[in-house]
């Protein structure tokens, strides 16, 4: 059996961020709780969506005392914050962080008995929606507008949280690529680059399926066809259009059948160093697809590589993976990635903990390899 979800309804073009008040009209719903972080305000992102609920006569309060890579306080002081805000629903202007954020929010509100956090990690048995949610995605990397899953730091445990639950997504998610413009070249590339590992992982997962394979390939397509143009050349309509359905439909995929342990891997730099979400993915991405080379996934590298513009018709399985990684490497290199964790802060003598970490993360059950503590510290090792 497989199974997909989905948000209930989605938008997508330039300038759609005005159905904010036509769903909110339509729906009911009175007061909106904005999540949205500090720099979306400075940047005067925020204000594209609070002129939507002015023109309306829309009532409204903005939450954004957290902070990027969010943590279980973060989650709390939302939750006190929506408590006392009469508000009736959730709007979730950001990144990964802002929308991730929203959930744990949203979820702990309708779903009290989970006020410690921690207790949401991995499945959790909530038994409530979340509070109904509109989420407009400013980076076109995590997909997480579309996906049943977020991301919490736990500080005390030093570790990042994955929490799936198919009553956190949110109802409403509304894809406009002009609230990406404003993304500089090195959040473009590691929030693209986060897609493309979206894309990868849960295409070589055992769960993939015709479903999920359809959106996977579309969405390494796209990413070819548009992140380095997107990186380059900020204000190209056609890039950010590209960029912002290649991320949701990666999302799409990615959601339903899980990822694998460039995403294990990553989460622990992210607790530990709070390094970018999409760097750190972007940096362990070709040492993990060697590393996964050697599964039952390798017959799928050929695909992988044309989708990512390689001429591999008629050649060998070898041949296609060999060209998959090369693919990733130069797509990386031409846009600036880091290419070692030295590079980047991560400190050598964490490695046996950061091992330990990522092997314990939610994602390595979909690795397509099964792997071990003493593997990820090779891999660890090598991307060093
Ligand atoms: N829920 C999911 O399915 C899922 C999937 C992948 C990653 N994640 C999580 O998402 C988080 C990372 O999210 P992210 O990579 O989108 O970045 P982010 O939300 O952490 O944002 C990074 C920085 O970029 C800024 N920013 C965002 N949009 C901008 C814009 N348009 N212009 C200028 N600055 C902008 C933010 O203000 C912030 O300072 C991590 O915590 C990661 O673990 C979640
Ligand atoms: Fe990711």
């Amino acid at each position: 059996m497989n199974r997909i979800i989905l948000n209930e309804t989605s938008y997508f073009g330039a300038g759609c961020r005005s159905v904010i008040a036509d769903e909110c009209i339509r729906r009911g719903f009175k007061k909106a709780f904005l999540v949205t972080d500090k720099d979306l305000i400075q940047f005067g992102l925020a204000k594209l969506i609070t002129d939507v609920f002015e023109a309306h006569q829309i009532p409204y309060q903005i939450f954004s005392d957290f902070k990027a890579n969010p943590t279980i306080t973060n989650v709390q002081d939302g939750v006190k914050a929506y408590q006392t805000s009469g508000a009736d629903f959730i709007v979730a202007l950001g990144g990964g962080s802002a929308i991730d954020t929203a959930k744990g929010i949203g979820i702990v509100v309708n779903n009290p008995g989970f006020s410690d956090v921690r207790s949401l990690e991995g499945v959790a048995d909530t038994k409530n929606k979340a509070v109904p949610t509109f989420a407009l995605p400013t980076t076109a990397g995590t997909g997480a507008e579309v996906t049943i899953n977020y991301v919490i730091i736990d500080e005390q445990a030093r570790k990042k949280m994955v929490c799936v639950d198919p009553n956190d997504i949110p109802i409403v998610a509304i894809i406009d690529p002009e609230l990406m413009y404003s993304m500089p070249k090195g959040l473009t590339a590691a929030t693209g680059m986060d897609a493309l590992t979206h894309a990868i992982e849960s295409y070589i997962t055992p769960g993939a399926w015709t479903m999920s394979d359809m959106f996977e390939v579309k969405a390494i397509e796209l990413i070819h066809q548009h992140l380095k143009n997107a990186v380059d050349n900020g204000q190209n309509k056609e890039a950010r259009e590209g960029m912002a359905l290649a991320q949701y439909i990666a999302g799409m995929g990615f959601s339903n059948v899980g990822l694998g342990i460039v995403h294990s891997m990553a989460h622990p730099l992210g607790a530990f160093y709070d390094t970018p979400h999409g760097v750190a993915n972007a940096l362990l991405l070709p040492y993990v697809m060697v590393y996964n080379s050697k599964s039952e996934a390798a017959p799928k590298y050929k695909e992988i590589a044309r989708a990512l513009g390689a001429d591999v018709a008629g050649k060998s399985t070898e041949v296609g993976i060999d060209a998959a990684i090369q693919a990733v490497k130069d797509l990386s290199l031409s846009i600036g990635i880091p290419q070692k964790l030295s590079e980047i802060g991560v400190k050598a003598e964490d490695i046996p903990a950061l091992a330990e970490a990522a092997f314990n993360d939610v994602c390595t059950g979909g690795n397509p390899r099964p792997t071990s503590v003493a593997d990820i510290e090779q891999i660890y090792r090598e991307a060093f």
